[in-house]
């Protein structure tokens, strides 16, 4: 069954703690907390505090998205303050496989991130050593985008290498995914739906999580 984890930038940042209850409410599988910086990105979100405090409140599997510059140099402490997950986008590092090595040495699960201008090449060389590989569907840096199809080939590209060469991690969606596009999401080889607005923004949010667990 596709896992949900609802991105908490679409969530009321005056109410984080009750967004988080409700996500627990709506048995969504993970907390998605989108890092921003930016430079690698044009918007700034939240660091390690936020996800301190989430970690304290709440025992629900918390994935950061580190879209960051020099990732390498934040990936420990996002460990630290309480990240079970930590990716990050390889081609913002100077040290991907260093950075990679860190994550796990802290014993959390890693994975690389493919923006939607990216190729997916540029995680083809560590798909033996990551748990999560991210293809974004839409250019990262905002919630609410349009989703864009064309990014799902490199889903099934991804899962076609992980079957052939026998790999274990797995593939999450990122941007716009939403009840409407969530079967073709799942039949490309989807294992986790990263949803922000179509979750938090819905009129239903426990219907919206319940209809993409597919
Ligand atoms: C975009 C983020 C996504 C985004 C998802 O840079 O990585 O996680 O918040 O939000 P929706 O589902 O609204 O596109
Ligand atoms: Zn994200």
């Amino acid at each position: 069954m596709t896992k949900v984890a609802p991105s908490i930038l679409s969530a009321d940042f005056c109410k984080m703690a009750e967004a988080v209850d409700n996500l627990k409410k709506w048995n969504a599988d993970i907390v998605h907390c989108d890092v921003m910086d930016g430079v690698y990105v044009p918007n700034i979100t939240f660091g390690m505090p936020m996800v301190k405090a989430l970690r304290k409140y709440t025992d629900m599997p918390l994935d950061a998205h580190l879209m960051i510059t020099l990732p390498e140099k934040y990936v420990g402490q996002f460990c630290k303050a309480g990240a079970d997950i930590v990716t990050f986008h390889p081609e913002a590092s100077k040290d991907v496989r260093g950075a990679l090595d860190e994550i796990k040495a802290h014993g959390k699960k890693c994975g690389l991130a493919v923006n939607a201008d990216q190729s997916l090449d540029i995680a083809i060389p560590y798909m033996d050593e990551i748990d999560l590989l991210v293809i974004m569907t839409v250019q990262a840096g905002f919630g609410g985008q349009s989703f864009k199809e064309e990014c799902l080939d490199k889903v099934r590209a991804a899962d076609k290498i992980r079957r052939e060469r026998g790999l274990k991690f797995e593939i999450e969606v990122d941007g716009g995914v939403c009840p409407a596009n969530i079967q073709v999401v799942k039949d490309a080889g989807t294992d986790i739906a990263v949803a922000g607005s179509a979750v938090f923004c819905a009129e239903n949010p426990n219907l919206a999580v319940k209809l993409m667990q597919i």
